[in-house]
């Protein structure tokens, strides 16, 4: 059964502005983080990328918010491609993670995306549990793809693209703070 998304979560559009602190937590959850440069890149030049942030405040004011996780994906025609999801420790288990995958899920298909896929470490169990309880696949495994640590990659897939089971049920499903597909 999913969690419920915090109450005082939102999603909203990152924009450059919010570069300092994505990077702040990207440094934070990752052993070979992206780079400003990066990260950048995806913000304001590449047509395909997607960029969401969870932020939770007090007020509905998302531009005063503090960021608790993020996403990154890419809507490459038919391919909706998971590229970086993170939430910040104090935020996890908390369903901000789902969240935030749900609404690539729902944004690809408003995009009439028909498959997914994303690589994971393969030792990074709690996110390829998250990405199998919202209908990914394992489908083969990419040999010493990351770095630092050296480590196989998981390619997983989901083919058809199809909102996660129950997913309606959750608050990003259900209107509130959820922001409407580009
Ligand atoms: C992976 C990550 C994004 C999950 O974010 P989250 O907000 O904690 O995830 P959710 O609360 O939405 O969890 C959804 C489901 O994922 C699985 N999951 C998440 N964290 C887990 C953990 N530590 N152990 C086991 N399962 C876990 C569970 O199935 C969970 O459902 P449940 O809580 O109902 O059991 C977060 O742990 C993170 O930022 N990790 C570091 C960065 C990273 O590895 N990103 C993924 C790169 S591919």
């Amino acid at each position: 059964m999913a969690r419920e998304f915090p109450d005082e979560c939102r999603i909203v559009r990152a924009t450059v502005e919010m570069l300092p602190e994505l990077l702040e937590l990207e440094e934070a959850c990752f052993s070979a983080p992206w780079t400003r440069k990066m990260m950048e890149a995806e913000l304001t030049g590449n047509q395909f990328a997607r960029f969401l942030v969870a932020t939770v405040h007090q007020e509905v004011v998302p531009s005063d918010g503090t960021i608790v996780g993020y996403h990154c994906f890419w809507i490459v025609f038919e391919e909706l491609r998971l590229m970086n999801l993170a939430v910040h420790a104090s935020m996890r288990r908390r369903g901000v993670g789902r969240a935030l995958a749900i609404e690539a899920i729902s944004m690809g298909l408003a995009h009439a995306a028909t498959r997914a896929v994303l690589e994971v470490r393969s030792s990074n169990e709690p996110a390829q549990r998250l990405y199998r309880q919202l209908g990914f696949v394992p489908v083969s495994t990419r040999r010493s793809y990351y770095t630092n640590p050296i480590e196989d990659a998981v390619l997983m897939a989901m083919d058809p693209l199809v909102m996660p089971a129950g997913s309606q049920q959750t608050r990003i499903a259900g209107g509130e703070g959820v922001i409407p597909a580009q």
